[in-house]
């Protein structure tokens, strides 16, 4: 992949994101009535669980790469790190799986598609964990030092360059699908009404 694009994506996604969230806090959305709380359902657990852990896995290496480090110079320790980081992959993806079905079925396509978009990247993620082995251990030497390059705004992409077209693609999409995270709901929205409903049955009770 092109320099330019290491160097372009991930401040546009961020602009992305800023608009995204702006946006989403200006929108005025009407309360529900009566405010029935959404129950929360299966998928919705498994995805809670499996993106804190794949979270907790990518955001460690970034903030404290020493501390990962260290942690992973024991085998035992990293081949741990590695299993749960794999098992909460597992779990992130099978929960997007489900909700993905479930917007699909309830007509919501674009709800569906976003979701969609994010089961992929955990999907790639899942195939670059098992294709290329211990990640966390060359994630902190070989994409932590672009992502602070970018952070600190001036974007090195140097080793990145150098890295598979699968990391540099999960790389470069991850920051893709942070930008779209404000335009998810996490919840449905509101059921719409039935729409043959007679002004008596809709004032009666
Ligand atoms: C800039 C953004 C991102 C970067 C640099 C990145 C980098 C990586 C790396 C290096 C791995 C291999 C880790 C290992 O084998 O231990 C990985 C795995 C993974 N990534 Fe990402 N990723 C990014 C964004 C995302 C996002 C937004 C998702 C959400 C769907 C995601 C989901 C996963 C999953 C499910 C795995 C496999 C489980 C694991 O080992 O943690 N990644 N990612």
């Amino acid at each position: 992949m092109s320099d330019a694009l290491f160097s372009a994506i991930p401040y546009v996604a961020a602009g992305a994101a800023v608009a995204g969230g702006v946006r989403r806090l200006m929108a005025r959305t009407p309360a529900p009535t009566p405010a029935a709380p959404t129950p929360w359902t299966p998928p919705g657990r498994a995805v809670l669980a499996g993106a804190s852990i794949v979270a907790l896995n990518h955001v460690l290496g970034l903030l404290a790469p020493r501390v990962m480090q260290a942690f992973n110079a024991s085998p035992g320790r990293l081949f741990t790190l590695e299993a749960v980081s794999l098992i909460g992959g597992l779990l992130l993806a099978w929960g997007l799986a489900g909700l993905t079905l479930r917007r699909a079925r309830d007509g919501q396509w674009g709800a569906a598609a976003l979701l969609g978009l994010l089961l992929t990247q955990a999907l790639s993620g899942i195939y670059l964990a098992v294709s290329l082995r211990w990640g966390s251990a060359w994630y902190v030497h070989v994409v932590v030092p672009y992502l602070r390059s970018v952070l600190a705004f001036q974007p090195d992409a140097a080793l990145l360059a150098q890295a598979p077209f699968i990391v540099q693609l999960h790389t470069l999409s991850g920051m893709v699908m942070l930008a779209l995270a404000p335009f998810i709901r996490a919840r449905p929205g509101p059921v719409a009404a039935p729409l043959l409903v007679t002004p008596r049955e809709e004032t009666a009770g």
